[in-house]
């Protein structure tokens, strides 16, 4: 592919605005300065700098972040910073969407991505990919409660009782819960129908896909293979 093509289609502006780059000598590719805007590369493991910064040649973006709170889930936001600020501009200039919002207190786990079908595979309600999320509840949690929770819990504005497929207890008031569906603040009116609270909520796995230890919070990096195979309907 034309240097000035992959450029664009990786998120660094207008054709024009790539060659220019080019022009300026603003682009090395594997190691080298190129000033051609026409250079072909195969864009198998292609790696290059803008102005000094590495980047690999991603055909379409899959990446997790780590949610800070205070931070919310759309594109256009009303009271807090977006989570997409979080991201090199670059990726943001792909159109890349965040797969299932959180809400703006909670934490954990997002998967982003530009690709439509996953996007879809991955939020479609058919599918059911579970999700757990790690709930501090503000009321001590017993066995009844989690027992009600495992049975269906009734949520105004639903027709039928809403149950998590798994719910272990982790503390006197810590839980962790598995929902196969993401409705609207779904584990936060799930808890209130249990007369408790959620004090506070981090999203800590998605399919087989875990939040990993060492991903800071804010921070956001590349599902490698491995990882989408955990996001697999089979795995
Ligand atoms: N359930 C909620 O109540 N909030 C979230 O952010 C996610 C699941």
């Amino acid at each position: 592919m034309q240097l000035e093509r992959i450029l664009q289609a990786q998120g660094f502006g207008t054709r024009k605005l790539c060659r220019i780059m080019i022009w300026n000598g603003e682009i090395t590719v594997n190691g080298k300065v190129c000033e051609d805007p026409n250079a072909d590369f195969a864009t198998n493991n292609l790696s290059y700098t803008v102005n000094g910064e590495s980047w690999d040649y991603h055909e379409k973006s899959y990446l997790m972040l780590h949610k800070p709170a205070n931070y919310e889930c759309s594109h256009k936001t009303q009271h807090h910073p977006t989570i997409y600020s979080l991201l090199p501009h670059p990726l943001v200039e792909r159109d890349v969407q965040c797969i299932g919002r959180l809400d703006e207190d909670t934490t954990g786990l997002i998967l982003i991505s530009d690709d439509g079908q996953f996007i879809h595979r991955m939020s479609s309600p058919k599918h059911k990919v579970p999700k757990i999320y790690e709930v501090t509840c503000k009321h001590a949690i017993d066995e009844q409660q989690i027992a009600h929770i495992l049975k269906g819990v009734q949520l105004v504005d639903e027709d039928l009782p809403i149950a998590a497929l798994a719910c272990e207890q982790i503390s006197d008031r810590v839980i962790h819960m598995t929902l196969a569906e993401g409705k609207y603040h779904q584990v936060k009116r799930m808890l209130a129908a249990i007369s408790n609270r959620v004090e506070s909520l981090k999203r800590i796995q998605i399919g087989q896909l875990k939040l990993p230890v060492d991903l800071e919070v804010g921070q956001w990096r590349w599902l490698n293979e491995e990882d989408l195979n955990k996001l697999k309907p089979h795995s």
